[in-house]
């Protein structure tokens, strides 16, 4: 390593706030008096962002005998046996950041497998872990990463990562995952205690992994309030044995959505039972923990020390005045939004540019949490709001040319616009925006890769076509959204402007990657669906939950069984059971394909019945699905492998993490400037039912 390399990696670990670990000249043997003793390590060890160079290595070593700090010896090899370590140094840790250790391993080769693990001072070392590095940004070589999201620990079984692990472990070297893109909801803040439900969730039995020492009860439920609350919940997920198998045997590019702060919370503050609150303290809390047990290189503008985050000091105080863009200027907010910075982007090798948003410091306020505009909703249509009132709301006092109505549509009683004289909406905000959009007009890789959290395929169905006299009549003026707010299916100036962006400058090769509906989607990127211009500008996938439930579940649980319209959610064609998920069938066909099904159990006459101006942006939607998304990139095509398990309900025994339901394939072969994207679909085993076109 030159003098030169040496410097600028000593200040890439000072930036990340790591730990810098030097390669050596040449290989050497191992430290001797080596044991391994996964006791002292209980929350395993992990790597994070690997670039064509460097990769972030993380374990957590608590002592307990009254030291304030200490140190741990990394150490790097090019062989499992650890034969030829290349790497070794020293990283400090102390309970500033609960023990935890960060260390960017620099001047490493590219597109190369390494072995790691932690020593300390005693020889007592932790469970070895396995990573990959980036190829470099001109090797053609084929991408393969997986995408997960939402792992509920407390209420299931973390199948999906020993099915993938069970899969790579088989596979050619060639042939492996590069890496795991998490999307977030790599935790639930929100935790029900066994005995706060003793029925269970849904399918679900309750298991009691973590407590807060300061948590608060709202309703039934219990939320963090400190920062070591927050830390108790990760080390909790850390201990399942599946998700800290995966952790070990790749690197993980992770992202925060929703519930590593708050259900629905957005910039500093959080949302419960309708009503807005400051919560700058846990915003800044769950930064730091997320820090703390993610190794990212995401930037902390706290100092350089690898022991600590240096939390900025704020007090929870309301936000009131906001600027053009949604932004809270009150300065706890904004300290607390600046404590950590997530999005970022990577490269991997000449096909693959990784552009990863966050979804929730700097978006607006979510229109659909006013309580103003709850009837909008009605336990008459579940789960559906009228399009026309959400493109009103997202526009704010921009609609119809600064002419914004006084009421949305024609609901009746009349339902307030409370957004008429707000800015429109934006989930990026604008710094983030501005980034986000220069690094996608000027990527040169073949595939421009947005990870975004959040869904951007719209999920709409057809309720102005149900046939008169079934229900009441239906109070929107068309379509209706069935994603209820929150995300980009009903951001639509934003997402428009992304998209239109894409469209001017002649980008190809764009896709979406995205976790959060606990569902799989496949589909093409529009700004609108007909009656409006239909124009596709790329792809867009979206993975099931690892094990988080799905509307499926709940609609199981929840939907009443004289419901009438329960044949649009789910059917029992001639009483069969259980139900199929119907809903599949609304999303992409519409009402009078559900009714058919459900009067027949026929679906190829349901699917004649399909309302084709509905959604011709979908290929495939499973609202009940739950595992994972396997991506491979190449020169001429986009692949994205969707494996599907069963309900996740408790820890398969088997060596595979049980049977699978689906393996379905779109592939994407890449498109000209001016042509449209297409998706062609191969199911390779498995049947998907309802979710198929
Ligand atoms: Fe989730």
């Amino acid at each position: 390593m030159t003098q030169w390399s040496r410097r600028r990696f000593i200040a890439s670990a000072a930036a990340l706030g790591a730990s810098f670990v030097a390669c050596h000249a040449r290989p050497r043997a191992a430290s001797a008096g080596w044991k391994e003793r996964r006791d002292l390590y209980p929350e395993g060890v992990a790597s994070g962002d690997p670039e064509p160079d460097s990769v972030l290595l993380w374990t957590r070593r608590r002592f307990q005998d009254g030291r304030g700090e200490a140190r741990l010896l990394v150490e790097v090899s090019e062989d499992s046996a650890f034969t030829r370590v290349i790497a070794s140094a020293h990283a400090l840790i102390s309970p500033a950041s609960d023990w935890t250790c960060r260390a960017l391993v620099g001047g490493l080769a590219p597109a190369r497998v390494y072995w790691y693990r932690f020593l300390d001072d005693r020889g007592f070392g932790s469970r070895l872990g396995r990573t990959r590095t980036a190829p470099s940004s001109d090797d053609p070589r084929t991408a393969r990463f997986a995408f997960v999201s939402c792992q509920n620990v407390n209420q299931g079984a973390q199948n999906a990562y020993r099915r993938m692990i069970f899969e790579d472990e088989r596979a050619s070297e060639s042939e492996r995952l590069d890496f795991v893109l998490h999307l977030g909801d790599f935790i639930y803040e929100i935790v029900w205690y066994p005995e706060d439900r003793p029925q269970g969730m849904y399918d679900r039995r309750l298991r009691g992994v973590v407590r807060y020492a300061s948590g608060e009860k709202i309703r039934d439920f219990h939320i963090p309030t400190t920062l070591d609350d927050y830390r108790a919940v990760y080390r909790a997920y850390l201990h399942d044995p599946d998700l800290q198998d995966a952790r070990a045997r790749w690197p993980f590019v992770s992202m925060w959505d929703n519930h590593e702060f708050s259900w629905l919370g957005w910039q500093g503050l959080q949302v419960f039972g309708g009503a807005t609150r400051p919560a700058q303290t846990r915003k800044v809390a769950a930064n730091q923990a997320w820090f703390e047990y993610q190794p990212a290189r995401v930037k902390k503008p706290s100092g350089a020390e690898t022991d600590r985050f240096n939390p900025p000091s704020v007090v929870d105080t309301p936000v009131t005045v906001f600027d053009g863009s949604g932004l809270g200027l009150e300065p706890n907010n904004l300290a607390a939004i600046d404590s950590l910075t997530g999005y970022r982007a990577f490269r991997w090798g000449r096909h693959v540019d990784l552009l990863i948003t966050d979804q929730h410091s700097y978006r607006s306020e979510d229109p659909c949490t006013r309580p103003e505009i709850a009837a909008l909703a009605t336990p008459d249509f579940p789960e559906m709001w009228p399009e026309e009132a959400l493109v009103i709301l997202d526009a704010g006092r921009t609609y119809d040319g600064g002419k914004p109505p006084l009421h949305l549509g024609s609901a009746k009683p009349a339902v307030p616009n409370v957004r008429r004289d707000r800015p429109p909406q934006t989930i990026l905000g604008a710094t983030q925006k501005e980034w986000f959009l220069e690094r996608l007009i000027t990527s040169r890789a073949t595939w421009k890769i947005w990870a975004n959290s959040q869904g951007t395929l719209d999920g709409r169905a057809d309720p102005q076509n149900l046939p008169s006299g079934m229900t009441k009549p239906w109070h929107g003026a068309g379509y209706a959204s069935l994603m209820g707010g929150g995300d980009y299916s009903s951001a639509y100036i934003e997402r428009a402007e992304i998209y239109d962006a894409v469209q001017r400058q002649g980008i190809t090769g764009f896709a979406t990657v995205s976790g959060d509906r606990h569902s799989f989607w496949a589909g093409l990127a529009t700004k609108a669906l007909p009656p409006e211009p239909f124009q596709p500008v790329g792809v867009a996938f979206i993975c099931g939950s690892v094990s988080a439930p799905g509307i499926v579940e709940a609609l199981e649980h929840s939907l009443p069984k004289d419901h009438p319209l329960r044949a649009l959610y789910l059917a029992a064609p001639q009483g069969r059971t259980p139900p199929e998920p119907a809903i599949n069938l609304l999303l992409r066909r519409g009402v009078r394909s559900c009714l058919e099904y459900q009067s027949s159990g026929d679906l190829a006459r349901a699917r004649a019945l399909s309302n084709p101006e509905l959604a011709p942006h979908l290929s495939f939607v499973d609202m009940g699905g739950h595992g994972y998304a396997v991506v491979r990139v190449s020169c001429d095509a986009f692949e994205c492998e969707f494996v599907c398990i069963p309900r996740p309900l408790e820890r398969s025994e088997r060596a595979d993490g049980g049977p699978l339901l689906y393996r379905v394939v779109h592939r994407t072969p890449l498109w000209r400037r001016g042509e449209r994207p297409k998706l062609e679909q191969h199911i390779v085993e498995g049947n998907p039912a309802l979710s198929m076109s």
